[in-house]
């Protein structure tokens, strides 16, 4: 894509539909969820094709670990499954593995998966992938505002330093821009407690396909209807 015109530098997509793909096809849930590994697979690579930094994945949320065990462990396994392939794959393309969520909560084996991977691709600087996993925004919130208090007891900083700008510092992603436009396949008009501080300016894209019929051509529809969006931020 010519990328004169301009391109987004943060896709965040809330990849949702993978159980109801599956039941649409009378096969068992999990398999929406083995077919959505391979959606993320595809549009990594038109992400990184399309020229955008920063694309971040809600993988898992913290309150998806009130399914069921059986359901939960099927996509933790398939999770390790992808981890150690992206491991090959990201240094291949130049790509960077960050992940977002509470973390010590994911299976032992996961979470060594994870921080490996994470460790094996952090020199890679053609595009940065950010996996949300465990991952809940209140729970984001109230854990920056207790790490805040705490410093301010501690006398480690003044209360007069706290800003917006000092508040993101706490959160899970510290180091990454904010999203430019927000995605969620499968239609469902809502954000299911997903980056709540980060997209207050994101524009956002409901798109009716499920998550593993979801294309590069959808995204490229996506990325061209964000080029015709004008972003005011409260001005005129
Ligand atoms: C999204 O698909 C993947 C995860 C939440 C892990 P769902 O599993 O939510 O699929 P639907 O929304 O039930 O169809
Ligand atoms: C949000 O989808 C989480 C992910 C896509 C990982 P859910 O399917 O869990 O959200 P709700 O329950 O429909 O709000
Ligand atoms: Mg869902």
């Amino acid at each position: 894509m010519q990328d004169n015109i301009r391109t987004p530098q943060h896709i965040a997509i809330i990849m949702d539909g993978n159980g109801r793909w599956a039941a649409r096809k009378g096969l068992p849930r999990i398999m929406g969820h083995k077919a959505g590994v391979e959606t993320v697979e595809k549009i990594i690579d038109a992400v990184l094709e399309f020229g955008v930094r920063y694309l971040t994945l809600y993988v898992f949320s913290y309150e998806n670990w009130k399914r069921p065990k059986a359901e939960v462990n099927a996509l933790m396994g398939y999770l390790k499954t992808y981890l150690a392939k992206a491991d090959k794959e990201f240094n291949k393309k130049g790509v960077r593995l960050l992940a977002i969520g509470e973390l010590s909560m994911l299976p032992d084996d996961v979470a060594q998966r994870l921080q490996q991977t994470i460790e094996n691709t952090k020199d890679n600087s053609n595009m940065t992938v950010v996996l949300a996993l465990s991952y809940g925004s209140r729970q984001e919130i109230v854990q920056a505002a207790k790490n805040i208090a705490q410093d301010v007891k501690n006398k480690k900083i003044n209360l007069s330093s706290i800003n917006e700008d000092f508040f993101s510092k706490y959160l899970y992603t510290s180091q990454i821009p904010d999203p430019d436009i927000l995605i969620r396949t499968s239609y469902e008009l809502r954000l299911s407690n997903f980056l709540l501080w980060q997209l207050s300016y994101a524009e956002f894209y409901f798109s009716k396909k499920m998550w593993p019929d979801f294309t590069k051509e959808d995204l490229l529809e996506v990325i061209s209807d964000f080029q015709k969006r004008k972003r005011r931020y409260g001005n005129v």
